[in-house]
């Protein structure tokens, strides 16, 4: 018996708009289809994930310059290192200072890379392009500030309100540059873009969860410049430093980054877990790691409270921290690109 479906059936079915994205849940999703790379375009997926990484050791060694005080280890010239190209005998600090702007130098190399080989290999408009260019004006954007830092001597002990409003932008700039760079890589490995048309409730709360976990960031950056200017001698010291009437404004808002890092961490986590259930397993696994991971980084901040936030800890929670953001970012964009089965166009049999 054969069966046909008739030339006046629509060849690609829709959702009706107004169905809530709970309704379709039953139904499921299909696979995201991959497409298939040119070797090319291989080698460039290579290249973007490699950037990627470089970028958040980069980051990481940021953290690390801050933590240890070394942000004028070059004094005040900038893009030279105390006047020099090559520092000449150099202490702990100026080598941590002038390694951190030798791994940034590359790390801008990386993404021009990255932006020369997206337009030699994507067409205009495409997404993967889009990814890198947009990666290379936040690269450029980073570089600005990090150089109005050292500029405006921003670094060390300096408590000025223009550090106070530099420093979170900074750490906003580089969530976002690092989620340029997280797209690029994830959309050059062959994954589809947002499949059309978008859910917008799906779309609200994937960028509720994206704001939240930009928030607490911003805010923790905040905590993170509080404990390299104040560091407390052990967690009861430091506790008791906050609540004093004459402490210092960064001291008493230190208490606002875990209360919002547990209410939204959670929110977001809750955000996720509403969301994986309609997905294909994959992303579903994405969501599990964004789950497993806010609830590490809740412990990593508490154990970073109670040993008084020393070098390690800090590099740990901000590791946690871009982990998050990068699976976060994986997730929403596996979730995007995934069709629903009454969207793909269906097979007529002869
Ligand atoms: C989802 C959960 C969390 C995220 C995504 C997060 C993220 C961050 C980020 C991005 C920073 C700035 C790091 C830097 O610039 O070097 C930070 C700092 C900090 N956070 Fe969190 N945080 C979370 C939870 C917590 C919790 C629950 C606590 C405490 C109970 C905490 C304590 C701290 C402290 C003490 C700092 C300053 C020292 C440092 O840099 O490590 N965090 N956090």
């Amino acid at each position: 018996m054969s069966f046909f479906i008739p030339e006046s059936y629509p060849m690609r079915r829709t959702w009706i708009p107004e169905t809530p994205w709970s309704a379709r849940r039953p139904i499921g999703m299909l696979p995201p289809v991959k497409e298939s790379l040119t070797p090319g375009r291989r080698k460039f997926r290579t290249l973007a994930w490699s950037v990627l990484v470089f970028n958040v050791m980069v980051v990481l060694g940021g953290a690390i310059v801050r933590a240890t005080g070394s942000g004028d280890g070059c004094g005040e010239s900038w893009p030279l290192c105390t006047d020099r190209l090559i520092p000449a005998n150099p202490g702990l600090e100026t080598v941590i200072e002038f390694s951190h702007r030798v791994t940034s130098g590359l790390a801008i190399l990386g993404v021009v890379t990255l932006f020369v080989f997206a337009v030699r290999l994507y067409e205009k408009g495409h997404r993967v392009r889009n990814g890198a260019a947009a990666s290379l004006a936040l690269l450029l954007f980073e570089s600005v500030l990090g150089a109005l830092l050292i500029v405006f001597s921003w670094v060390d002990q300096d408590a000025s309100i223009g550090r106070m409003i530099v420093v979170p932008i900074h750490l906003l700039n580089t969530y976002i540059l690092v989620g340029a760079l997280t797209l690029t890589a994830w959309w050059s490995s062959g994954n589809p873009g947002p499949t059309k048309p978008i859910d917008a409730r799906m779309k609200r709360s994937l960028a509720f969860g994206a704001v939240g976990l930009l928030v607490i960031g911003a805010v923790g950056a905040l905590n993170a410049l509080a404990d390299s200017l104040y560091p407390a001698e052990s967690f009861l010291s430091g506790v008791t430093e906050e609540f004093s009437a004459d402490a210092p404004w960064l001291l008493q808002v230190r208490v606002f980054h875990p209360l919002i890092a547990i209410a939204v961490g959670l929110g977001v986590a809750y955000l996720v877990m509403r969301l994986a259930p309609t997905a294909t397993s994959r992303t579903k696994r994405l969501g599990a790691a964004v789950g497993v991971l806010i609830v590490v980084q809740l412990f990593i901040g508490l154990v970073n409270v109670m040993l008084a936030a020393p070098l390690e800890t800090q590099v740990i929670h901000l590791a946690t921290a871009d982990a998050i953001w990068i699976v976060y970012l994986m997730f929403g964009a596996s979730l995007l690109g995934e069709q629903a089965p009454a969207e793909l166009p269906v097979e007529r049999v002869a």
